[in-house]
């Protein structure tokens, strides 16, 4: 097997507040292989963003803490790196979208001052050939005019034109990793959908790999190849895309898949999950899904799941695994 692009082995990472100890990521693991988009979904609140913070290195100082574990790109330790190192890895080989792109846009600048800012730092480009290539990347995210647009204000721009900058940005320096953190704010369908598909035509021209973080299936189906199901800051479910809907294995990815089928149906009544996620700053000790989990077992209060593997690809962290598909309702 290819050595895959990024391996996160056993992450940890925690943040102490006045109310407690919150293990916000607890033993997370998973790989991103080369050219594909890797799904995180889950609830809110499950350390999907911890999880991409922790690769970037950006967690809030002193309260947040990577507790232990790897994080591997190209089978270097990026937690081993110094801040000096880390810093050529941001917006160099590892681009982000951070969950609220829009803000990410410095009011003060030009979109056009913004790329190439970016560039002169990551890249050897200067003079005309820095501008040159601003210009391609606005090109190559679909702005319109976009010798014109250089010059333009972000406030001036619509919010989908902001995101596509945003993108353009995040791809400026042929990153080999990319991590866009879905905007949870009340975007329309449409900016929705052309996000979707402004990161669907970066992967296919530029062939990076994508870890896709979001609390929509639906929005995985749509541009995964693989997925990893989060739940209370540990990974549940792992499957490419297709095994994750034909052959759903832990009732958590079930419960989320059948309240998914619904919506789309616009059944009458939407049963979402029975309960709430538990509080971080105390988990039960054996599975956490156990308190809303409609076939727990005696066990699955007392010890938390291995690990089966299921087929290629495809690992789940439950005591009462299906091994056949399930049907979802
Ligand atoms: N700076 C912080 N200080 C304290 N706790 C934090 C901090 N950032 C995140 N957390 C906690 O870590 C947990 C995971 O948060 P995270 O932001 O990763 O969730 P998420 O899955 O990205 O949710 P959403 O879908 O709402 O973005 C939450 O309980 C959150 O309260
Ligand atoms: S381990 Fe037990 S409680 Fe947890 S999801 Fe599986 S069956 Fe439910
Ligand atoms: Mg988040």
């Amino acid at each position: 097997m290819t050595q895959p692009l990024l391996k996160v082995t056993d992450l940890k990472t925690q943040f102490r507040t006045k109310w407690g100890l919150v293990k916000a990521v607890d033993g997370v693991s998973f790989h991103v292989k080369h050219g594909e988009t890797f799904g995180i979904v889950g609830e809110s609140g499950s350390g999907k963003s911890v999880t991409s913070l922790s690769i970037m290195r950006l967690i809030p100082q002193p309260a947040g803490r990577i507790v232990s574990g790897a994080i591997e790109l190209d089978g270097l330790n990026l937690l081993e790196l110094s801040e000096k190192e880390m810093r050529d890895y941001r917006g160099g080989k590892i681009g982000m979208i951070l969950q609220d792109p829009l803000s990410s846009l410095n009011p003060l600048f030009t979109i056009g001052s913004q790329i190439i800012e970016g560039l002169r730092i990551h890249t050897s480009l200067k003079g005309r050939s820095l501008k040159e290539r601003a210009i391609d990347l606005l090109r190559r995210v679909h702005i319109p005019s976009p010798a014109m647009r250089m010059k333009d204000w972000p406030h001036l721009l619509s919010g989908g034109m902001r995101q596509r900058v945003v993108g353009a940005i995040s791809i400026s320096c042929e990153p080999e990793l990319l991590i866009a953190d879905e905007p949870t704010t009340a975007l329309d369908a449409t900016i929705q959908l052309q996000y979707l598909n402004l990161l669907k035509r970066i992967q296919k021209e530029t062939r990076l790999s994508i870890i896709f973080v979001t609390h929509d299936l639906g929005a995985v189906a749509y541009l995964c190849h693989r997925a990893a199901v989060m739940y209370a800051g540990r990974i549940v479910e792992t499957a490419t895309v297709k095994d994750l809907f034909d052959k759903p294995a832990h009732p958590y990815t079930i419960g989320l898949l059948n309240s998914m089928q619904k919506v789309e149906k616009k059944a009458d009544h939407i049963e979402s999950i029975k309960g709430q996620p538990p509080n971080l700053k105390n988990l039960p000790i054996g599975c956490s899904f156990a308190p809303r989990c409609d076939q727990v077992k005696d066990i699955c209060k007392e010890k938390y799941p291995e690990e089966t593997e299921l087929g290629a690809d495809h690992l789940v962290r439950c005591w009462v695994v299906k091994k056949e598909a399930v049907k979802i309702k």
